[in-house]
This record gives structure tokens, sequence and C-alpha cells, in this order.
């Protein structure tokens, strides 16, 4: 068998590479990449994954057509506000079972989770919460309401605003 010679070559035709070089080449950028994205993971880690909590605190405006007794719910905040002739006061709206939210409702808070219910002062009125709903520090400062989400009340605590 006989190899057939191809077109012939010019001169100016460039030196086909030889697979040995290509492999070689292939490696190297292998290696460049693999150590480029190793360099860039390691530059990421001085950085906090987590980022610090927003504050527990924040203030808080009632409405002025809020009622006396009437929950309050402030956006975004797992707290019920309310205002009688006391004070101020708030609740917090996190089942003491097992974390669900629960709901205002014309008598206190019903939990949607498993079905318990509140008085409006927090107290459990049936189960299976084990536990009424903590009260929360609630302060008054230059007429400004300030509810501490993280800090627990002594039931009964009211705040004249
Ligand atoms: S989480 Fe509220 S009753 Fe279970």
């Amino acid at each position: 068998m006989t190899v057939k010679p191809g077109p012939p070559r010019s001169r100016l035709d460039p030196e086909p590479m030889p697979r040995r070089d290509l492999l070689g080449l292939a490696a190297v950028w292998t290696t460049v990449s693999a150590l480029v994205f190793a360099l860039f993971g390691m530059l990421r880690l001085p950085k906090a994954a987590v980022l610090p909590s927003p504050s527990k605190k924040f203030r808080v405006a009632l409405p002025d057509a809020l009622a006396p007794g009437e929950p309050y719910v402030p956006p975004g905040r797992q707290v019920a506000v309310f205002r009688d002739a006391q004070g101020v006061y708030a609740i917090s709206i996190i089942c003491t079972h097992l974390g669900c939210v629960v709901k205002p409702t014309a008598e206190g808070f019903e939990c949607p989770c498993h079905g318990s219910r509140f008085a409006r002062d927090g107290a459990v009125t049936k189960g299976p919460a084990p536990r009424a709903l903590p009260w929360l520090q609630v302060s008054a400062a230059g007429g400004r309401l300030i509810v501490d989400e993280g800090t627990a009340a002594k039931p009964g605590t009211k705040v004249q605003a």
C-alpha cells in the first residue's frame, strides 16, 4: 500500500501543529483556567458569607383610626401592636407551638398551622400551643413608639404614648 502525497505545500503555509504540542497546549490552558478559578474562590473567602440581621427594634406609627384593643401588624413585622386606654403594648404573633405566624381574628389570634387560638392579650385559649404569645418591649421616645422584637416584656406592661 502506498500513501498518496498531498498537494504540494507552499513555503507560506503555516507549519501544521503536531498532536503532542496541541495536547500540551490544552493541558497548559486547563491548568491556567483551574488556577484562575481557584484564585477567584480564594478572593471570596475573607468576605462574610452571612450578613448581619436587621435590627429587631423598629419605630411604629399607629394608624389614627385604630380602635382600642384592635391589633395593628406593621408591614413586614411579626408583631401586633395595640392601643387602649391604659397605653400601647405589643405582642409577638409567632405561634409558641411550632413558629407559624398567627392571624388576627375578632377574638384574638388563630394559628393557621395547627389551630391554636390566643386571646388578644396572647393567652392560649385552645392548644396545642404550650405558652401564651410573648409581650414585647415598647418604649416611647420623643413622641415615637419603638418596639423591640428581640426583648420580651412582662405581660401587662403598657406604655403611655
Ligand atoms: S404552629 Fe401554631 S399551632 Fe402549631
